[in-house]
């Protein structure tokens, strides 16, 4: 392409400030394939040796990228450390105490950087780590897009106010995701991620004990677990599927069938209302909902990546270079 307009003149130089207009390149799944072709498999086995482990570790490091993504786009500010002259997002309420598997995104960084030094975002990390998770513990394989650079920045208010609390009704959850370009459909989709992982008891104390859409067996088992009054039981934890909590299928949407869903605002989505019929269609077709949730992560991926030369790579993804 280059050696076309190359005799040109002044098309070369047309372009080339055509495309330092552009705010935003576009990301893609080639982007290292020269410069750093062994990111992939440098990922894929610390994320396996990290769910060897621990199973829990893959529905931690799913929900690191969501927390990332929701927050001014996914570029690692969820990753930085506070300082005493630096706040980021990790005591945000939606994140203290709650966000887990920084050490393992750290182990990944390592890796990555003894292959290709300098090469590999953080924010291109959690992407690739948050699909290997999703692949090893049952769920569907997609190719991601990369090409994000990371922040010198991160936002507290942000992750205070863009990431949906528990608490949220259908109509709330609905307007936080469109307000990150994504529908009511992806919103839907993507909540399928809570077929793995923990919640702690302040998180899902009201609704086991206070609410009328629920079963009651399963309200009374989870209550067992979880004290009435807030204090030292805060953190207790329970799956949010009770059936099989390291296994990515779509159980999930059963659950909320039969009214067995552990976080209000997991209910929300099977209670009457408009979201209710692409619920029954997930728990028809696995398919349907896993084409959807690989739909839904790609367009979460998408949003409002730093490219080109904005933003870093960083050397450390718990602090600006
Ligand atoms: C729809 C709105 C959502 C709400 C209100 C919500 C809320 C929550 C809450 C309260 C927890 C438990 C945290 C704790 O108790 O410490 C949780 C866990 C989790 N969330 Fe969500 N979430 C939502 C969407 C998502 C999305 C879109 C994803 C990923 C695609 C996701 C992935 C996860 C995972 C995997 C866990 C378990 C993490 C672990 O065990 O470490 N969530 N979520
Ligand atoms: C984060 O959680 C810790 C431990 O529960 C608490 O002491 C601290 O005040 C919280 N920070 C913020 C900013 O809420
Ligand atoms: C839902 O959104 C409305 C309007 O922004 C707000 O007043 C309300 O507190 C929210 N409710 C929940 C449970 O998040
Ligand atoms: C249940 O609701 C009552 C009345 O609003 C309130 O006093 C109580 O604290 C709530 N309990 C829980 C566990 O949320």
């Amino acid at each position: 392409m280059a050696a076309r307009c190359s005799g040109g003149g002044i098309a070369p130089v047309l372009l080339l400030l055509a495309l330092a207009g552009t705010s935003s390149a576009q990301l893609s799944t080639g982007f290292y394939s020269s410069s750093c072709p062994g990111v992939s498999s440098a990922v894929k086995s610390v994320v396996q040796s990290a769910i060897d482990k621990e199973k829990r570790m893959g529905a931690s490091i799913v929900r690191l990228f969501f927390h990332d993504c929701f927050v001014q786009g996914c570029d690692a500010s969820l990753l930085l450390d506070d300082t005493p002259s630096f706040q980021g997002e990790k005591m945000a309420t939606p994140n203290n105490g709650s966000v887990r598997g920084f050490e393992v995104i750290d182990a990944i960084k390592s890796a990555v950087e003894k292959v290709c030094p300098g090469v590999v975002s953080c924010a291109d990390i959690l992407a690739i780590a948050a699909r290997d998770s999703v692949v090893i513990l049952g769920g569907p394989n997609w190719n991601v897009k990369v090409g994000r650079r990371d922040s010198t920045t991160a936002s507290f208010s942000g992750a205070n106010n863009n990431i949906p609390p528990p608490t949220s009704g259908l109509a709330n959850l609905t307007s936080l995701f469109a307000a990150q370009g994504l529908s009511q459909k992806d919103m839907v989709a993507l909540s399928g991620a809570h077929t793995i992982g923990l919640a702690r008891c302040t998180n899902f104390r009201a609704h086991v004990y206070n609410e009328t859409n629920i079963d009651g067996a399963f309200a009374r088992t989870r209550q067992s677990g979880c004290p009435s009054t807030s204090g030292t039981g805060d953190n207790n934890l329970a799956p949010l599927d009770l059936q099989t909590p390291t296994v990515f299928e779509n159980n999930y949407y059963r659950n909320l069938v039969s009214k067995k869903g552990l976080l209000h605002s997991d209910q929300e989505l099977f209670n009457g209302g408009a979201t209710d019929a692409q619920v029954q269609s997930y728990v028809s077709s696995q398919s349907a909902f896993f084409a959807d949730f690989v739909t839904g992560m790609i367009k979460m991926g998408d949003i409002t990546p730093l490219t080109g030369s904005n933003g870093e790579i960083r050397k450390n993804c718990r602090r600006m270079n």
